[in-house]
């Protein structure tokens, strides 16, 4: 079995509902359900015996050494963490106590668990890191991808905070021999994704009839991943990957925030339409993030050459299946959009021209 974390956040649950249609063999699911944290997302596995959740820390050092003891997973894929760069501008505390504190004591916990473990369980253990291509800070217009090599460079508390905990990940390897493996991926978006990030954030707003916030003049550009293949490289590198080593994941699909918007607004139109005219008319730009990365781009031909990985859907079909699954899914948009969303939203976009 493997021992998955954050397994019920937006690509936690997509991995684990990918994993467990993909491959037979169970999953154990441990994750602190904080706002992010959605039970319902793991909804379709509820009779599934192969599925364990466990609600809890990673930053809990007994409850991981006990159930490393008691579930002896072959491999640990770490997603949980704080993850919104907005989020972290106002309150970096929770940052770094998950992402630098949290993975700390979860590696300390495999620390322990791996020195017990037989040479051949040795051999075939991992711990897979899944990380951001933010660490290495911010492109300008005309520089090539971040590869493997890019200086880590990171930018805001959420990517300063990730950046540590890589390199927390990469010293267990070199001084304790931990199998470790390092993602880095770009702009992920899909099913289950909380509306706080830019694409379900203006699906809900153009449906709920209000602004479309876009930071500065639109212009900055993200590079744009499917879930599903985010999930598919993942298994690949867990598979295929070699210990010690990083892997970028990407789409090959930089795109400016603003295309993004209208993309989604087109799509709108044509699924859902609004009487009085298209979406793009609710767009206001507001005042830029502070900090704001000018553009992310991934080179990913390693995971290409060595592991045979790309993207299987372009820009075109996976953003029409998101935006269907968002039309088709308004009772789970509700439900993470009552209560403390409201606060969310008020605190980020209240004080912005
Ligand atoms: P998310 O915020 O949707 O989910 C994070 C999950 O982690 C939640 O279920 C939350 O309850 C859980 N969690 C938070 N703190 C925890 C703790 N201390 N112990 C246990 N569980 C905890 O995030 P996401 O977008 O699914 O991102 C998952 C991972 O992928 C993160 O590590 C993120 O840095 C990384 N990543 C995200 C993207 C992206 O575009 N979303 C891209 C590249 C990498
Ligand atoms: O690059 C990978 C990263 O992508 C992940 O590590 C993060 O966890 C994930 O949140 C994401 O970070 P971004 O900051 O790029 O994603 P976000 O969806 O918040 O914003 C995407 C772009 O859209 C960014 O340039 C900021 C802009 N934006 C965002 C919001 C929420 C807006 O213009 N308006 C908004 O309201």
């Amino acid at each position: 079995m493997i021992l998955v974390t954050g397994g019920a956040g937006f690509i936690g649950a997509n991995f684990a509902l990918d994993w467990l249609r993909e491959r037979d063999e169970a999953v154990l699911n441990l994750d602190k359900l904080t706002y992010a944290g959605n039970l319902e997302n793991l909804a379709t596995l509820k009779s599934d015996a192969r599925h364990t959740f466990v609600r809890g820390d990673i930053g809990d050092g007994a409850l991981i050494a006990a159930l490393l003891a008691q579930h002896r997973p072959r491999a640990v894929v770490n997603f949980a963490a704080e993850s919104h760069v907005d989020r972290s501008i106002l309150g970096p505390g929770e940052f770094v106590q998950t992402n630098i504190v949290g993975t700390f004591a979860l590696l300390e916990g495999v620390r322990a668990y791996f020195a017990g473990l037989s040479d051949a369980e040795r051999a075939a253990f991992r711990f897979l890191h899944v990380s951001t291509d933010e660490v290495y800070g911010s492109l300008d217009a005309d520089d090539p991808p971040f590869a493997e090599a890019n200086q880590y460079q990171p930018n805001s508390p959420y990517s300063a905070s990730k950046a540590a905990s890589d390199h927390l990940v990469r010293a267990y390897h070199h001084t304790y021999g931990i199998p470790v493996l390092t993602t880095n991926c770009s702009n992920n978006y899909g099913p289950y994704q909380f509306p706080e990030k830019l694409i379900p954030l203006i699906i809900h707003n153009a449906l709920a009839g209000k602004p479309l916030p876009i930071y500065g003049d639109g212009s900055n550009v993200r590079d744009w991943l499917y879930v599903g293949d985010h999930c598919a490289a993942i298994r690949r590198v867990l598979e295929g990957g070699r210990p010690g080593e990083t892997y970028n994941v990407g789409g090959w699909n930089e795109m400016r925030n603003l295309d993004v918007v209208h993309t989604v607004c087109d799509l709108l139109d044509e699924l859902s339409p609004r009487p009085a005219g298209s979406y793009r008319e609710q767009i206001a730009f507001v005042t830029d993030r502070p900090g704001h990365d000018r553009r992310y781009a991934i080179d990913a031909s390693k995971i290409e050459r060595e592991l045979g990985w790309r993207p299987a859907e372009t820009f075109a079909s996976g953003i029409a299946k998101t935006v269907r699954w968002y039309l088709d899914n308004a009772d789970w948009v509700a439900h993470v959009t009552s209560g403390a969303y409201r606060q969310w939203t008020d605190a980020n976009y209240g004080a912005r021209a």
